[in-house]
């Protein structure tokens, strides 16, 4: 149990106040009941669950997992049982933990966007949405979207019109200039930015000579990633004025601050959930104890605090 006293660990994002800066990234934390018995899930600052579409997807062929130095490529491909199965059977379970709970969606088109965010904002119980248009596991929509700065602006304004629930968007570093695209979605109407989704990558195996991702190509993330995704990170958040939610390879308390730091008025926690489910809590342990330490009253107060 966290005690509270003292050291203030509460960020804004927008209107939302999250008690604590550590969310539980899209794609690493299932529907969250899968780590009810690792701790109490209310402790997060918020959760947002595997990405939904429109209609079921079964996801790429396997395999769709394969560890690196330092890091893991996926190729999941989305796979997700579609809006109507999971409002009946994983959003009850979800709407009952007491905190924030953004719901990451996708589509193909942007009318399988628009529909999306139109219904989920019907939807009581959720705090916001966080759009993805940053999966390079799939041939059409997602990324298409992530790294065109006028079709991320387009999308993001035709989103924006159907949902008053906080639109968080998703972003790819699969792109020349990050900064671009963030603008792009902020002039679109973005409430907040999250970055990084991961980098396109590619495995061999050099003794079957095939590739060790069904898919071929995946998406590297984990720690490997962490200084590439703090630089774009710093660099978007000196270009939005909107809040920015930084992800990418952390692990422990010290790769969070690094990002708040850098900017980021919250972080997710992503591959680390696959290796230590306990990451999130600890992160959370870990940023207080630097408070302490530092004695600072509030996380708040860290925000962007890294000079150059
Ligand atoms: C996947 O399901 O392929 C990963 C999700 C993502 O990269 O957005």
């Amino acid at each position: 149990m966290i005690s509270k006293k003292n050291h203030d660990l509460s960020v804004s994002l927008g209107k939302i106040k999250l008690k604590n800066p550590v969310i539980a990234a899209s794609g690493t934390f299932g529907f969250a009941e899968e780590y009810e018995d690792f701790f109490d899930l209310n402790e997060l600052g918020a959760i947002i669950p595997k990405g939904i579409s429109l209609k079921p997807m079964i996801g790429n062929v396997p395999p769709r997992i394969f560890e690196t130095e330092g890091g893991m490529i996926n190729s999941i491909g989305l796979q997700n049982p579609g809006l109507d199965k999971f409002i009946i059977d994983k959003f009850p379970y979800l709407r009952k933990i007491k905190t924030h709970l953004f719901i990451n969606f996708f589509g193909y088109t942007e009318q399988e966007y628009v529909e999306l965010a139109q219904r989920l904002n019907d939807l009581p119980g959720i705090s916001g949405l966080e759009m993805n248009i940053s999966c390079p596991n799939v041939k059409k929509g997602g990324i298409v979207f992530g790294t065109n700065p006028k079709m991320t602006f387009r999308l993001v304004q035709k989103v924006r019109k159907v949902t008053k629930l906080h639109l968080m968007v998703k972003l790819s570093p699969n792109v020349t200039d990050i900064s671009t695209i963030a603008r792009s979605a902020a002039e679109g109407g973005a409430d907040s930015i999250s970055l990084i989704n991961t980098f396109k990558a590619l495995a061999i195996n050099i003794h079957t000579l095939k590739p060790e991702i069904g898919n071929i190509i995946g998406g590297l993330s984990g720690p490997a990633i962490k200084p590439v995704a703090l630089r774009m990170v710093w660099e978007v958040c000196q270009t939005v004025k909107i809040p920015v939610i930084g992800m990418g390879g952390i692990r422990k308390a010290e790769d969070a601050m690094e990002f708040i730091l850098a900017g980021a008025s919250a972080i997710q926690i992503g591959t680390a959930n696959l290796i230590n489910p306990h990451t999130a809590i600890e992160v959370i342990e870990g940023i207080k104890r630097y408070l302490i330490q530092h004695q600072i009253p509030s996380i708040q107060k860290c925000i962007g605090l890294f000079r150059i």
